[in-house]
């Protein structure tokens, strides 16, 4: 398992691995992997589902999960953010305007369509840029005080769309949904 993020972590950035069924619960957050742990075989690549316990993240609390491989980004963002996102109008986006949203298949990338809840205050997405795949710092960095790939200089907005840069699509969300009032399930 790769180290999934060497980006400059701040205290709200906690990094979360559910490696072959054992997570690492740090700051009343947790991963809990829902295949069988006592099926060796099974390992990471039956890891299709897992449960993320968000109760413990603040506005403005980012955490990042391993999900099959890849970082993925849970932030609850604060309402400077929400407003900064939805201010945007799809016009405005130059570079990318798909929500790259599986769960919200073929629609735009306007900020309602990339938060996994309708407030908006909920942002799941892959934590991979789009450009040649690293992992963009996060928590108010760049132009756009959202998120900063420094391999090549590519910019993100509060809602993980590309504004400027070489990345030509909006970092992907995964599957994703709430199954409870504090609990994610991705995949
Ligand atoms: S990999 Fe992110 S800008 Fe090139």
């Amino acid at each position: 398992m790769s180290h999934a993020d060497d980006n400059d972590s701040t205290r709200r950035d906690f990094l979360y691995y559910a490696t072959a069924g054992a997570g690492v619960v740090t700051a009343g957050a947790a991963v809990w992997p829902l295949v069988n742990q006592m099926n060796p075989s099974a390992d990471v690549e039956a890891l299709s589902s897992i449960f993320v316990d968000v109760g413990g993240l603040d506005e403005g609390g980012q955490l990042t999960v391993n999900f099959l491989g890849k970082p993925v980004f849970i932030r609850r963002r604060t309402p400077e953010e929400i407003e900064a996102a939805r201010a945007t109008s799809v016009s405005d986006l130059s570079i990318d305007r798909d929500s790259r949203n599986p769960n919200k298949p073929g629609t735009d990338a306007s900020d309602e369509n990339r938060t996994l809840d309708d407030d908006g205050e909920w942002l799941v997405m892959i934590g991979v840029c789009t450009h040649l795949g690293c992992v963009p710092l996060g928590d108010g960095a760049g132009d756009f005080d959202a998120w900063f790939c420094p391999c090549h200089g590519s910019h993100y907005d509060t809602a993980g769309r590309i504004r400027r840069g070489p990345a030509p699509e909006n970092m992907h969300i995964p599957v994703a949904q709430f199954v409870d009032e504090t609990t994610i399930q991705l995949g």
